[in-house]
C-alpha cells in the first residue's frame, strides 16, 4: 500500500534508497526499511517509526550499489522493527520488498514451514522471500516468477539477490510499480515521485509483468516468460512540484494552488462561442453522448464527494439521471449496468484499489467506464475506456484539496458538454461559462480572506465534536468539510443535510457542539436558515459561510465567513474552500502532524 523503491546504478545506493523513500514519506506509512547488497551479502536495515529513525541505523558509508527500499503501511502483523520490510530468506541471501495483502499467506506458510522454514516475522509478505529460495537455482528471475505463480492478492515487489550484484527483480499485481530510466541507472518505485529528481522518463508496469533490471537495461517479461514491449513516457511534473516552495505544510500549499489548478484543469476545454465543454479523452463519438441516458460515478472518500457535486449538477443542467456511489459497495452488490449509462470512476490518484476493482467489475459486466483521475499513466486511467485528466499536478498531503475542486471541473466541462446537446439554450451556456471561467478568480477572492478563517478556527479547535451542514449541491460539501476536519485534526465531526438534523442529530447539540452551515444565496437559502435557528435555540454555537451582503446571517450565528457571490451552481468550489482552510488551521492549532495523519495513507491501494 505505500512505498517501495529500488536502485541500482553507479552511485552508493543507501542514500539513493533513503532520499526516494522520504519522498514517499507523503503516502503515510508505519515503518521503513532498505537493503543493500555488498561484497555479495545482503544488508538489511529496518525500523518502526520514520525515515530518520531508518536514517540512524544505516552506516553513512554504506557500500553497495544496488538496493532495496520499502515504507510499509502494516496490513499483517504489527508495527515492528521485525515486520519491517525488507524481509529475507532463510539463507540470508534473497531480500524482498512488498506492497499490498497476500491472501493465501497463511496455508503458504504452513507449508514452507513443514519444509522447515524459519519465519521471522508476522507479515504475509515474508512467505514470497522464503518461496523465492525454494525455487532458487541460479536464475533470480525465473524464481521470482514461480513464486508469484503461487500467490493469491496482490502485490507490488521488488527482490535482489545476493549472489547476482546489480539485478533487481520487480513485479506488479494489484499494486503499483514503474521503471525510471535513468543514464546508466534504473529505479523502480511504487511512485513517480521517489525517482523524479533522477529521471522523468518512466515505464508503468501492468499487472502479471515482470521486469528485470540492471544498471545499463531492462527486460519485460509475463509470468509465462512471453517478452513485453514496453514504451518509456515522460512525466510531466516538475521536481519542484512535489516541493513546499516555502508553505509550511503540502496541505497549505495545495489549497493555496487552487487557482492554478481549477484553470489547468480547464484550460483548452471551455468553447466560449458555442459555450460547451471540450474534451479530448472521452473516447465517445457525438452520437455516443447523446445516447447517454444515465451517469453514474463511483469513487472514494473526497473523490465521491465530488463525484456527488457532479451528480447534483448533471441532473440540474443536463437533465440526465445521475447518481454518485461509493466504489467499495458497488463492487459487491452485482451492479446491474445498462445500455445507454456512462460510468465514471473518480481517483485522484488512479490507484485506489476498491475504485479500480469496482471498474473492472463494471467493465466484465459490458459498461463503458471513464476515469477522472489525476496521476497519469496511473491504474485507473489506463484501464477506462475513456477520460478526463485533472492536472492537477502531484498532490502530496493525505487529506485531498486540490483535486476536488479540480475533479468538479472535470464534471462541470462534461456536464457543459452534454447539456448543451440537450435543452441548455446557448444564451444560457454562454452565461455559465463565462462564470465557470471566473472560477479561478472567486477563489483567489476566498483565499485573500484566509486570515479570517483562521481566526474562526482557533476560536472553535477545541471543540471535541462538529456539524458540518448544508443543502441542494452544498450538501456534499459538507460531508468533505466533515471529513477533512477529522482527518487531519482527529476532531469527530459529521456532514449531515441541514435538513436532517431533526431527524436525529439535533440530539447532540449543545453549549460545547458547533455546527457549521453552509448559506449560499440559491433557493434553499431560507430553510438552511431555519435549521440555524433550531440549532440556536438549543443553545449551540453556530458558524455560518455565507455570501457577501447576506446581512442576516450575523444576527443568528455566533461567526460569519463570507464567499463571493457567483452562479447557484458553482457554490461548491467557493464554499469547500473555507472548509479546508478551516480543517487545516484548527489541525495547526492542535499541534497535529497536518501531512500525514495517523493511520491514513494517500492512496489506498487494498481493500
Ligand atoms: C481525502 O482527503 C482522503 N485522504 C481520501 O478520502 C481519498 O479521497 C480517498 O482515499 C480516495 O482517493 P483517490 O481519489 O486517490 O481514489
Ligand atoms: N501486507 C504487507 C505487510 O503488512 C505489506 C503492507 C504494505 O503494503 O506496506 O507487511
Amino acid at each position: 500500500m505505500c512505498g517501495i523503491v529500488g536502485y541500482c546504478g553507479p552511485k552508493a545506493a543507501a542514500p539513493v534508497l533513503l532520499e526516494g523513500l522520504k519522498r514517499l514519506e507523503y503516502r503515510g506509512y508505519d515503518s521503513a526499511g532498505l537493503s543493500v547488497c555488498v561484497d555479495s551479502k545482503v544488508e538489511i536495515f529496518k525500523r518502526a517509526g520514520k525515515i530518520h529513525d531508518l536514517r540512524e541505523v544505516v552506516p553513512e558509508d554504506l557500500p553497495g550499489t544496488h538496493g532495496v527500499g520499502h515504507t510499509r503501511w502494516a496490513t499483517h502483523g504489527e508495527v515492528t522493527d521485525k515486520n519491517a520490510h525488507p524481509h529475507v530468506s532463510a539463507d540470508r541471501n534473497i531480500a524482498v520488498v512488498h506492497n499490498g495483502i497476500i491472501e493465501n499467506f497463511s496455508s503458504l506458510r504452513s507449508r514452507l514451514t513443514e519444509e522447515g522454514y524459519v519465519f521471522e516475522s508476522d507479515t504475509d509478505s515474508e512467505v514470497i522471500a522464503h518461496l523465492i529460495q525454494k525455487f532458487y537455482q541460479g536464475d533470480l528471475e525465473r524464481a521470482v516468477k514461480q513464486a508469484l505463480g503461487l500467490l493469491k492478492g496482490t502485490y507490488g515487489v521488488v527482490c535482489m539477490h545476493a549472489g547476482e550484484p546489480g539485478v533487481l527483480v520487480g513485479a506488479r499485481h494489484g499494486s503499483p510499480l514503474l521503471l525510471g530510466v535513468g543514464d546508466n541507472e534504473m529505479f523502480l518505485a511504487s511512485d513517480v515521485t521517489a525517482v523524479l529528481a533522477h529521471t522523468k522518463q518512466v515505464i508503468h508496469l501492468e499487472d502479471g509483468e515482470v521486469v528485470r533490471v540492471t544498471a545499463a537495461d531492462y527486460t519485460a517479461t509475463d509470468l509465462r516468460d512471453r517478452k513485453i514491449e514496453k514504451e518509456v513516457e515522460t512525466i510531466g511534473w516538475e521536481l519542484e512540484e512535489i516541493e513546499k516552495n516555502g508553505y509550511e505544510h503540502y496541505m497549505e500549499k495545495e489549497i493555496f494552488e487552487q487557482p492554478d489548478s481549477i484553470f489547468r484543469a480547464m484550460q483548452g476545454r471551455i468553447d466560449q462561442e458555442n459555450a460547451t465543454g471540450h474534451l479530448g479523452g472521452l473516447n465517445m463519438s457525438r452520437g455516443e453522448l447523446l445516447d447517454v441516458q444515465r451517469v453514474r460515478i463511483i469513487a472514494a472518500g473526497t473523490s465521491y464527494y465530488a463525484g456527488m457535486v457532479g451528480a447534483y449538477v448533471l441532473e440540474n443542467m443536463a437533465r440526465v439521471p445521475a447518481q454518485a456511489e461509493l466504489a467499495s459497495e458497488i463492487r459487491y452488490r452485482n451492479p446491474i449496468v445498462e445500455r445507454n449509462t456512462v460510468y465514471f470512476a473518480v481517483s485522484q490518484s488512479g490507484e485506489t484499489a476498491d475504485t479500480l476493482s469496482a471498474l473492472r467489475e463494471l467493465q466484465r459486466k459490458g459498461a463503458r467506464v471513464l476515469g477522472i483521475c489525476n496521476v497519469v499513466g496511473s491504474s485507473i486511467p489506463r484501464e477506462s475506456d475513456g477520460g478526463v485528466y485533472i492536472h492537477s499536478g502531484p498532490e502530496i498531503a493525505v487529506a485531498s484539496t486540490k483535486a476536488f475542486t479540480s475533479q468538479l471541473t472535470a464534471f462541470y466541462l462534461f456536464t457543459l458538454l452534454i447539456a448543451r446537446m440537450r435543452d441548455m439554450s446557448l444564451e444560457a451556456g454562454v452565461s455559465f461559462t463565462k462564470e465557470l471561467a471566473r472560477v479561478p478568480d472567486t477563489v483567489r477572492e476566498v483565499l485573500s480572506r484566509a486570515d479570517e478563517v483562521r481566526r474562526v478556527a482557533e476560536r472553535y479547535y477545541q471543540a471535541r465534536n462538529f456539524l458540518f451542514l448544508g443543502r441542494g449541491i452544498n450538501y456534499p460539501v459538507a460531508l468533505e468539510g466533515a471529513l477533512k476536519l477529522k482527518e487531519i485534526s482527529y476532531v469527530h465531526a459529521e456532514g449531515y443535510s441541514a435538513a436532517e438534523i431533526k431527524h436525529g442529530p439535533i440530539a447532540l447539540i449543545n453549549e460545547e457542539t458547533p455546527s457549521l452551515f453552509i448559506v449560499p444565496d440559491d433557493g434553499l437559502r431560507d430553510k438552511v436558515i431555519s435549521n440555524m435557528k433550531e440549532v440556536k435555540a438549543r443553545r449551540g454555537p453556530v458558524i455560518a459561510l455565507g455570501v457577501d451582503g447576506d446581512n442576516e446571517l450575523a444576527d443568528i450565528a455566533d461567526d460569519v465567513l463570507f464567499v463571493p457571490k457567483t452562479d447557484e451552481l458553482l457554490y461548491p468550489y467557493l464554499m469547500v474552500v473555507p472548509l479546508q482552510l478551516f480543517a487545516y488551521y484548527a489541525a495547526l492549532k492542535l499541534g497535529r502532524n497536518v501531512d500525514q495523519p495517523r493511520n491514513l495513507a494517500k492512496s489506498v491501494t487494498v481493500e
